[in-house]
């Protein structure tokens, strides 16, 4: 199915559809490196509040056929610019992390820019290099969905 897939600017409306996607378990066993517990609606909040408070951030929502149907983001939290996207399950499969990824980068400047993506999640993966992220290196920690250590590969695009 062919979908019209449009990046904007965050309203704050999105956030309850945000919150209502990231509760799906198994995106979150994909994803894997989560919020401790995302029925916690306290900390989404939080978080979210220092996501709207911090100014590096470049965060935009994407729209598919004028619905909301996730988010792509990049912060350096870490140092380095790094993305992450998450699209809601009743999205999936319909090429929208793809599409919103490419736009996303036309928007992005910085490069080096850094992924982060559990070594099973195979769909994210294929978003990367389909985006063309090239796998760097690896590295492991603790992820909040799976209560366990989880492996974990880097990419980059240049
Ligand atoms: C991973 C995720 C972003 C994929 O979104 P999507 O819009 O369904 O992805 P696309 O439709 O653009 O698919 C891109 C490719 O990945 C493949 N793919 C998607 N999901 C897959 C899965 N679960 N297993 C295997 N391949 C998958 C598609 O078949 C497609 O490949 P193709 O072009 O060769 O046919 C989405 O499932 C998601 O948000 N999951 C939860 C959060 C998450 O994991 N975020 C990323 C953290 S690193």
């Amino acid at each position: 199915m062919n979908s019209t897939i449009q990046l904007r600017d965050i309203k704050l409306n999105d956030l309850a559809i945000f919150y209502e996607q990231q509760l799906d378990p198994e995106a979150n066993y994909m994803a894997a490196f989560t919020a401790k517990d995302p029925a916690d609606r306290a900390a989404f909040l939080a978080h979210w509040a220092k996501i709207f408070g911090d100014k590096s951030i470049i965060l935009r929502t994407i729209m598919a056929d004028q619905m909301v149907a996730g988010h792509v983001s990049c912060h350096r939290w870490f140092g380095e610019p790094e993305i992450s996207y998450w699209i809601g399950k009743d999205y999936w499969g319909r090429g929208i992390a793809t599409e919103a990824l490419s736009k996303f980068l036309e928007q992005v400047p910085a490069r080096p820019l850094l992924a982060r993506v559990a070594k099973d999640n195979m769909g994210s993966i294929r978003v990367l290099e389909k985006c063309g992220f090239k796998r760097t290196g690896e590295d492991k920690g603790f992820a909040n969905a799976r209560g366990r250590e989880v492996e974990e590969f880097i990419y980059m695009l240049e």
